[in-house]
């Protein structure tokens, strides 16, 4: 209860400091409830059991069985074709396995109501496509989307475009007109403002500069360590994974070639594979 009142005043932007870093909060999640700061002992945010997926008749994803981890920033990683996306799009129902088994905090994904889960587990997709008018209605129409309730819990526009490096100035133009780049931080803004406890992001700096691609994950990082948002992030970029991710799933031809911790990962694979693809980024 206590953890809810903190992070509503923050969102509104009562707390300073936080109104300084432009950061936009977490919907909690009800079972963070009581859990220590770590989560640990907990069941997983999502498990995987056997999880296979077909696309025009070819299998892109084969037998994933994986469990990813609460409050932390899990990197999918892996070539072009890996099913990196295909993965991340299942955990919020975007397309549903053929076979196999998901679960979100201990439950079957298909037993919640998609759009509920959906405003938990927010998708952040590699080509944003904005609504038309301003940024400052892409931003509001993404929290009404969320319901009333959600809208009323909104955060200002104004801290989301902070927390996303775009100046308050750029709700009022059109988000049509803005720059790939510029699009892509409105789409994870528009995210933000419906305060999901988990955010799935797919390359998110895949248009950005070396420079805002660190703002924007500073603030991914923040909202992960400071208000215990859960984030799964597929990037090509190993140094991003490498920096900003605590745990990693290397994926090729729709397996897991490796998955563990980013730090054992890049320092001692354990496979061959994964050892000439991570090197492949140095
Ligand atoms: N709608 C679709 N119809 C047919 N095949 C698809 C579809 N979407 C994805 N695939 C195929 O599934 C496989 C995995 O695709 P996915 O988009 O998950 O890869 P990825 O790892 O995200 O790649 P990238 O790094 O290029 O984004 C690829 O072989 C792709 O061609
Ligand atoms: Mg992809």
């Amino acid at each position: 209860m206590h953890f809810t009142r903190r992070l509503r005043a923050s969102l509104l932007g009562l707390q300073p400091h936080l109104r300084n870093n432009g950061v936009a909060l977490a919907r909690d999640l009800p079972s963070f409830d009581g859990a220590g700061s770590d989560g640990a002992g907990l069941e997983p945010l999502f498990a995987l059991r056997h999880v296979e997926l077909a696309r025009a008749g070819r299998p892109v994803l084969r037998d994933l069985t994986l469990d990813l981890p609460r409050r932390a920033i899990t990197g999918i990683i892996g070539p072009s074709g890996a099913g990196k996306t295909s993965l991340i799009r299942l955990l919020n129902r975007l397309d549903d396995p053929a076979a196999g088994e998901i679960t979100f905090l201990g439950q079957p994904l298909t037993e919640y109501d998609v759009r509920a889960l959906r405003r938990r587990v927010a998708f952040v997709f590699q080509t944003a496509a904005m609504f038309e008018g301003t940024v400052a209605d892409n931003l509001r129409v993404a929290a009404e989307l969320g319901g009333k309730r959600a809208a009323a819990q909104a955060p200002e526009v104004a801290s989301v475009l902070r927390a996303v490096g775009l100046d308050p100035e750029y709700g009022r133009r059109e988000a049509g007109e803005l720059s790939s780049g510029e699009q892509q931080r409105v789409s994870l803004g528009r995210a933000l403002m419906t305060l999901p406890g988990v955010l799935l992001l797919d390359e998110p700096t895949s248009a950005l500069d070396p420079e805002t691609a660190l703002h924007l994950l500073g603030t991914v990082a923040r909202l992960a360590e400071e208000h215990g948002v859960s984030v799964i992030m597929v990037t090509h970029r190993l140094c991003e994974a490498r920096q900003f991710t605590s745990h990693c799933v290397l994926l090729e031809e729709g397996r897991i070639v490796e998955a563990g911790s980013t730090r054992q990962l890049f320092s001692a694979a354990s496979t061959e594979r994964a050892r000439a693809y991570l090197a492949s980024g140095r």
